[in-house]
Formats: C-alpha cells, structure tokens, sequence
C-alpha cells in the first residue's frame, strides 16, 4: 500500500505457544486517525498479535514498521517509547495500590527533595481523568474499585502516555451504557488528534457505530479487511465463524415447577434493599438493571459471600441460617460471578485443576483421588463447552478471554448445582458460540436446574427468560412475565429516578 497516512504495518508475524499456533503470519495495517476494529472467535489470536504489538510476546519471526521505518520491539517499555499502549483484556493494575499511584506507576512526580509529591501525583492524577470527563477519588485503593471503574483507570494510564496507538482489548465487556459513551467520544477525540486506536470486540453493533475498518481473524491467521462503509453485520459474522447463525435463542419448553430459592425482604446495606422474589425449578429469571444497580450485590447476599443484614433466605422451603458459600454450595447453589479474574477462577491453575476443586468429591474414590475419572470428567466439559486449549493441562490464564468464560461456566456444572446464579453469561464469548451459551443454560433448566441470571444485555434478558426482575439502586423496581416485558418498560424501571 503506497498510502501516505499508512502508520503501522504488522508484517509476516508468526507467534507459538506450546501446542498452539496462535497468530499465523499475519500482516497487519493501520491508518494514522482510524479507528480499526479488531474481531474474530474466542481464541482466534486478537489478543496475542496485540500483546505481540506492545510487547508483550516476542514474536517467533515477523517485522513492525511505523511511518515506513522498521522498529524493534522487545518489551513493553519499547512499545511504549515507539507510541504504542495497551489497555488489556485481563486487566493489570497492581491492586494494592491507589488510583493515582496506578495512573503514573514508574513515573511519579519529586519534590525537590527528590522525594515523591504525593500532591502533585493526586492532582495530575485529577486531571488526567478529567481529560476523560470522569470524576474518581483518586486516593481509592485500585482493589476497591469495580472492573469498570478499573478499566477506566487503564485508559487514563495510556493516553496520559501520550500514545500514538492506543489498542483496546474488549472494553466494552465491562463498561456501562453510559460509561461506554463517554468512552467512544474520548476515542473519537483522540482519532480527530491523529491518534489510532485498535479496538477489540464482540459486539459487532460497536464496530459501526465507532470504527473506520475491521480486521477479521480466524484460527489465527487474518482473513481480511475492510472499510467499516462498504460491508455489514452479516458478511462479517460469516467471515469470522464461517457460517451463518442460527436462530439465537433456543425455544423452552420446560415446566416451570417447586420453588427453590426465595427471597423475602432482604437487605444488605446499601446496595441491597428489601428484595423479594421466587425462582423455581425449570426456570430462568433474569435480573435487568443498570451496572451498579445492586445485582452482583444480591448475587453475593444469596451467595453468603456479603451479610444478610436483613430479610430470609430459604432454599428448597428452609430458611438458610448461617449464610457462607460453603454452605450455600453445600445446599446446591452454584455462582457464575462476573468476574473471572478476582473471584472466579485460580489463573495459576491448570484447566483440569479449575473445574474439579469445587466437586473433588466426584473424581474420588474410598477417599482417594481418582486421577483417571478426573480426567474423564473433564475432558467431557471441554468437549462439550468446547473450550479450545491444547491439553487439560493448561494453565487458566494462558486461554483465551472466551475460553476462561467458558472454564468458569464447566466449574460449576460440574458441581451438579440446582440452583445456578449466572452474572453476565456471554461476557467476552464470540457471537457464534453465544448461541451455544444459550442452549446449555436451556438443558440446564430443562434437567431441573433453575437459574438467576444477571445480564446487561437486554435482547439476551428477553430471549432467555421465563421471568424477568428489575432492580435499581438496590430495589427490585419491576417484575414482568415475559410475555408482557419490552425492552422499553424494562429501561423504565431501570432507569427511574429513585427517591432519596
Ligand atoms: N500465554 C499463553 N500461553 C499459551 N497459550 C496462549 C497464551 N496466550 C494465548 N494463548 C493461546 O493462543 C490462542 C489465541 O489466544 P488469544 O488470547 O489471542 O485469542 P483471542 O482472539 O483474543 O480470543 P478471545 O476473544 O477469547 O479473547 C488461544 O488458543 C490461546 O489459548
Ligand atoms: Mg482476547
């Protein structure tokens, strides 16, 4: 391409990991001022030809050039110096330290002393997040704050780098409606500067509303690209699952039976006020409502994760007295938390180790391990979740995003639990295998399991739920069959302004 405004070419880049070849000899482009979408199957490569841009891996062979000029990078630090951050997919921040520590970590304001000016430090730290129109006390632990609120800080971090490329890695997973809006219109402003950004998603609607061109990639090599103007939603779900979808949603057909979880009053101050409801076996009941609306807070009350300050719990008719997850697992309770980093999964641990340490039981035999069943009840789940890793024996967190989504969803099937509550299901899965998603939770209700499923995607509330809930600054602000919810009413009740 003789194209003056041409910025970073990737060229020839081949990147292993044993048993895998994750990237295959992938030429890369991109424009000065573009937004340039980044898209494909869980496990098609995004990540790694990204992480091997900023330096994170060191390619087994190909070259990257900028402005025509071949560069040489071998670590963060130099990718860095060559303009190019990355805000990434598992996020990085060092957890015990405060948001403005995070901000400027390796780079802190002296004193004349020599000393760090920890005031100087927090009022950079202001302004760098008021260049992105947030407003956060910058004295928080980054352990304290939520995973949107973290991957906001990780933006900061980069544009205050001054970065001439900026990638993103899957941002939209973990961001607000509303938080997401301010986000496009930073990176639109960043493009009108000149800078690039590399944006990496599963929601294909995000392409056209923000980028210029969309890079496809399958089984690790690139398939092609093209300007976002001249092509549409369906040509590029077939270019990257290589075939067309299905119908999404999997029609039920199950009787919804006994209840098996009930809520009466309870309360978890501040986020969880007098909530009650009732799930019964066969059913799926999906919680709607804003991020920070209090959902994952309830999941943890049910969870005995937080106190039950107030209210009953009864699972199966019995009123739970000493709420713990021990206990609630014990009672066949199930939890598929949001996020898979912190609470979910042990990323040291391999793939096999992952799913059984909940169930142990069920792989031993006269009180010994049977290490042979392990392997067989794993190697079934991979199957039949289709998670792509070389061997059982991996470690969780050299998967792909997706991947790990789908260990953590294997985990708890593997308990045999009754009563799941999943939180946010899909985050991060590919939109071919959302579809596969959808039908495991249908045969988990349709074997008797029922499920309290959190989610912030409103199609995916309306097309699997038999009930749905509403909850809003801690209250439950609605309640629909879903034969009468709509997305509107459900935004209604979501969105209401809560009187103090
Ligand atoms: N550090 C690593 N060690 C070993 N294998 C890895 C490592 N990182 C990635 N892989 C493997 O490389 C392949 C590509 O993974 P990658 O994370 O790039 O996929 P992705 O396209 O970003 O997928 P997703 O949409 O699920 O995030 C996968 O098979 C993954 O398991
Ligand atoms: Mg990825």
């Amino acid at each position: 391409m003789t194209d003056e405004t041409l910025l970073l070419e990737m060229k020839g880049i081949n990147k292993f990991f044993p048993g895998v070849h994750a990237v295959q000899n992938v030429d890369f482009e991109l424009r000065e001022g573009e937004i340039h979408a980044l898209v494909g199957e869980n496990g098609a490569g995004k990540s790694t030809l990204m992480k091997v841009l900023a330096g994170v891996h060191l390619p087994e062979s190909g070259e990257i050039w900028i402005h025509g000029a071949q560069i040489n990078v071998d670590s963060p630090a130099t990718a860095l110096n060559a303009g190019i951050a990355m805000v990434q997919q598992e996020l990085k921040l060092a957890n015990a330290l405060t948001v403005a520590e995070n901000i400027f970590l390796g780079h802190y304001p002296k004193n004349r002393y020599g000393l760090v000016d920890w005031k100087i430090l927090e009022q950079n730290a202001v302004g760098a997040l008021a260049n992105l129109n947030i407003t956060m006390d910058v004295k928080r632990l980054v352990s304290n704050l939520s995973v949107a609120e973290m991957q906001l800080v990780e933006i900061a971090k980069a544009l205050i780098k001054d970065a001439k490329i900026i990638i993103m890695d899957e941002p939209s997973a973990v961001l607000t409606p509303h938080e997401l809006n301010q986000l496009y219109k930073t990176l639109r402003e960043q493009r009108a500067r000149g800078v690039s950004i590399i944006y990496i998603s599963h929601r294909l609607e995000e392409i056209f509303e923000l980028a210029d061109r969309v890079t496809i990639m399958k089984d690790g090599s690139k398939v092609i690209d093209l300007d976002v103007a001249s092509t549409n939603k369906f040509e590029i779900v077939k270019l990257m699952v290589g075939r067309e979808l299905g119908k999404n949603y999997p029609s039920r057909t199950n009787k919804v039976g006994e209840p098996v979880l009930e809520l009466r009053n309870v309360t978890s101050k501040p986020r969880v006020q007098n909530v009650s409801f009732t799930l019964h076996r066969g059913e799926i009941l999906g919680l709607a409502g804003l991020i920070g609306a209090g959902r994952s807070d309830l999941a943890n009350v049910i969870f005995g994760v937080d106190p039950l300050e107030g209210g009953e719990i009864l699972i199966r008719g019995e009123t739970v007295k000493t709420a713990s997850p021990q206990d609630a697992m014990r009672k066949g309770l199930g939890y598929v938390t949001e996020d898979r980093r912190r609470t979910g999964l042990f990323g040291i641990m391999t793939v096999r180790e992952n799913i059984t340490i909940t169930n142990l039981k069920k792989c031993t035999r006269a009180g010994f391990l049977n290490l042979k069943r392990e392997y067989e009840i794993v190697k079934d789940l991979i199957k039949r979740l289709r998670i792509v890793t070389p061997t059982s024996d991996q470690i969780v967190q050299n998967l792909s995003g997706g991947n790990q989504q789908r260990v953590l969803l294997s985990k708890w099937i593997n308990t045999d639990s009754e009563i799941f509550i999943i939180d946010e299901p899909t985050r991060g899965i590919d939109v071919g295998s959302k579809e596969e998603f959808y039908f495991l939770m249908n045969d988990l209700v349709a074997n008797g399991a029922a499920i309290l499923m959190i989610s912030s995607e409103l199609p995916e509330i309306l097309g699997m739920s038999d009930r749905i809930l509403v909850m809003n600054h801690g209250y439950l602000t609605g309640e629909f069959d879903i034969s009468e919810a709509t997305e509107v009413k459900i935004m209604e009740c979501a969105a209401l302004e809560m009187k103090k």
